[in-house]
C-alpha cells in the first residue's frame, strides 16, 4: 500500500460515493483550501486507483482549547475494501507526519457507525451525541486523538 499526498478535487469520487450514497452535493468541504490543509489518499501500487481517501487542515477543539489541532474530514475506505487495514495506514500516516509538524491534537466529528475504527486506533470519544451530515441526520460524536 501506498499514502501520498493528492489534491482535493481528487478526494470527490470515495466522497461522493462512500460519503455522500452517490451523490454530488456538498463534496468541496469550506475547510479543504485553507492555508495548512492537505489531503492523503491510500493506492495499492503508485498508480492504481484510491481506496482510501481522508482531509486534514488546521482547526482548534474547544475540548483542547490552546492546543494546536488538526481537524480530519471525509475520511473514506472503498466499499469493497473496508475492514482490510487501509484506513488505519492512512491515519496512522497523517498522525506521523503531524506529530513531526507539532501539532498536538487530532480531531473528528465522527459518524456513530464509524466510532469502533475510531476506538481501535485510539482516539476517545468525547460530548454528547448529535445529528450532522449533508442532511443533518446522521448520529455523530467528537473523536479526538491527543498526538
Ligand atoms: C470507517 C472507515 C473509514 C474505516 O476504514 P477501513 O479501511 O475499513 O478501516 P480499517 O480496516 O483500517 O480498520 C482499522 C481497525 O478499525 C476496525 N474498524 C473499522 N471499521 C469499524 C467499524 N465501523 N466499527 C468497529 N470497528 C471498525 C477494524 O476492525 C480494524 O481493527 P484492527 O486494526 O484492530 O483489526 C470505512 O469503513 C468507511 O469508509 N466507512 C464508511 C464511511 C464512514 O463512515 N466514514 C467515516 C466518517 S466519520
Amino acid at each position: 500500500m501506498v499514502v501520498a499526498e493528492i489534491e482535493a478535487a481528487q478526494t470527490h469520487d470515495l466522497r461522493r460515493r462512500v460519503l455522500r450514497d452517490g451523490r454530488s452535493e456538498n463534496l468541496a468541504f469550506p475547510e479543504d483550501d485553507r492555508p495548512g490543509a492537505f489531503h492523503l489518499g491510500v493506492r495499492q501500487t503508485p498508480a492504481g486507483p484510491l481506496l482510501a481517501v481522508a482531509s486534514f487542515s488546521p482547526e482548534e477543539t474547544p475540548y483542547r482549547p490552546g492546543r494546536s489541532a488538526v481537524r480530519l474530514r471525509g475520511m473514506a475506505t472503498e466499499g469493497a475494501c473496508q475492514g482490510r487495514g487501509i484506513g488505519r495506514r492512512l491515519v496512522e500516516e497523517a498522525t506521523r507526519r503531524l506529530r513531526t509538524d507539532g501539532f498536538e491534537v487530532l480531531w473528528a466529528n465522527g459518524r456513530d457507525g464509524a466510532l469502533g475504527f475510531y476506538r481501535r486506533l485510539g482516539f476517545e470519544i468525547v460530548g454528547d451525541g448529535f445529528l450532522a451530515g449533508p442532511d443533518g441526520d446522521i448520529p455523530h460524536h467528537v473523536v479526538l486523538l491527543d498526538l
